[in-house]
């Protein structure tokens, strides 16, 4: 009896050690569980390098240079820096201590957004973070494209396109429109600067882009530029 005693009492020690180690593991599962899913969905941003401010042609050259291209090699890609960089020019911080953007806005509503459409998903670019926001993953680049009405296969053979978003909300629509073109046209020179091919457009399936990005109607797909090398 009294022999078995610690021989009882170290099986149910065993047993609670075992009951506690499931409880251990199963916790540890969890933990790794939340890690990875953390990961993954982190995974599905893209932090951008530093935009380099200096290079690319004189603006006069830019200038003189800039024309609509419709063109383009789908097998040239661009590398993240080129995406940072010309991101960065489309409505990117150019004055730190304010959070001023390289494209001027009506009143400083700041209402633009920019959007990248490539083959692997749609991403916000976040001027502060530097950083592109999957919002939707898959190659969508069919609604910048156009509609079933009309559409324009070129767009399909540029790696990337922008779309700009105007908050019509913030901003009202004449402001929102004309703040569209600013930033339009800030890639358009980018372009012509660094050697990049673009087209500014209107052309693109607005309710469609809209639906996919679970947009407001106020929030408004205002102008495209897809963008690439040209053949
Ligand atoms: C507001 C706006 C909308 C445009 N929409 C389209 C379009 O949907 N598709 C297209 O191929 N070009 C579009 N363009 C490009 C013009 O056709 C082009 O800028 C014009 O023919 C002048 O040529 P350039 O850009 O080479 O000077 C648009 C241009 C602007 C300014």
């Amino acid at each position: 009896m009294v022999r078995c005693l610690p021989s009882f009492a170290s099986r149910s020690l065993s047993w609670n050690v075992n009951k506690n180690q499931i409880k251990m593991n199963r916790k540890i599962l969890m933990m790794f569980a939340v890690i990875a899913t953390a990961i993954s969905i982190h995974a599905q941003n893209i932090e951008l390098p530093s935009p380099q401010k200096n290079g690319g042609l004189p603006i006069n050259q830019a200038l003189a240079e800039r024309h609509s291209e419709r063109e383009f090699n789908p097998d040239k890609t661009i590398s993240l820096q080129t995406v940072s960089d010309l991101l960065w020019a489309t409505c990117g911080i150019n004055r730190v201590e304010s959070g001023m953007r390289t494209n001027p806005t009506a009143r400083n509503f700041q209402e633009i957004d920019a959007y990248w459409f490539d083959s692997t998903g749609v991403y916000l670019y976040d001027f502060k973070e530097n950083a592109l926001i999957q919002k939707a993953e898959g190659d969508y680049r069919n609604l910048v494209a156009g509609t079933s009405q009309f559409k324009q296969d070129f767009v399909i053979e540029a790696p990337a396109s922008i779309v700009l978003v105007s908050d019509t909300a913030k901003a009202g629509l004449t402001c929102a429109l004309i703040d569209a073109g600013i930033a339009c046209e800030n890639i358009n020179l980018f372009c012509t600067g660094n050697g990049l091919a673009t087209v500014p457009r209107m052309t693109m399936d607005v309710n469609g882009i809209q639906q996919l990005l679970s947009l407001p109607e106020t929030s408004l797909p205002v102008l495209n530029n897809p963008v690439g090398y040209a053949k």
